[in-house]
């Protein structure tokens, strides 16, 4: 039946529970990304530990947050926290070949459980931390390090238009090579 249009239309109020728009919760993904809070700590280093064989004291983790609060990330899902982001705000010459000095968001780590990968929880971790980078930090860039054998987190990185801006011979602990990879972050 058309409606009538003498009468009044009232806008349908869906209450998506959890869903924001630019936001915070991402429930409808399955999954929720927020900030860092001191009592996640535990289980972030459990992630880190399942998931990297770079692993950090305590003390680390908590200079970060206490530093920069805005671009320490975790994924919830299952009612659990399944994966994080932890970045450093640095100074520096651009990494994407412009002859000036940058703010930069140095991805210091990033891991997902692996029984929650290939979710988009990465992309997302990813996606909000650098738009917090760019506009709670301005910064101009973001880059990380990856080993040059991480073909899901290169993956990752290449999708999300970072490029390979350099490569550091022998820069792990076990003497693995890593590219330099940065992305403007106007892209975000
Ligand atoms: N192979 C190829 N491409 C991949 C892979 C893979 N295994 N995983 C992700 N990608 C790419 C794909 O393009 C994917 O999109 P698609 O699923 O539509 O094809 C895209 O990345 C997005 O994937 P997400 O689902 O968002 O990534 P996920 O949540 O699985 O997390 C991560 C990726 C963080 C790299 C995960 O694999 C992980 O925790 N790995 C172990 C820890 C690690 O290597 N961390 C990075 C170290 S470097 C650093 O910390 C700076
Ligand atoms: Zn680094």
């Amino acid at each position: 039946m058309p409606l009538n249009p003498a009468k009044p239309v009232y806008a349908i109020s869906l209450n998506l529970v959890g869903f924001t728009l630019k936001g915070q919760n991402l429930s409808s993904q399955g999954f929720d990304v927020r900030v860092f809070t001191i009592s996640d700590l535990e289980r972030v280093m459990h992630i880190n530990a399942k998931c990297l064989p770079e692993n950090y004291s305590s003390y680390f983790y908590r200079d970060l947050y206490t530093k920069y609060p805005e671009t320490f990330l975790v994924a919830e899902a299952d009612g659990e926290i399944q994966g994080y982001i932890m970045c450093r705000i640095e100074r520096g010459w651009s990494k994407k070949g412009k002859l000036s000095a940058a703010r930069l968001a140095h991805v210091v780590s990033i891991a997902v459980m692996e029984s929650h990968r290939r979710k988009g929880i990465g992309k997302e971790l990813i996606v909000q931390s650098m738009a917090r980078a760019r506009r709670l930090y301005d910064c101009d860039e973001g880059y990380l390090e990856v080993r040059v054998s991480n073909e899901p987190a290169i993956g990752l990185y290449t999708k999300l238009g970072y490029s390979k801006v350099k490569r550091n011979y022998g820069y792990y602990l076990d003497g693995e090579d890593a590219w330099v990879m940065a992305v403007s972050l106007e892209e975000f």
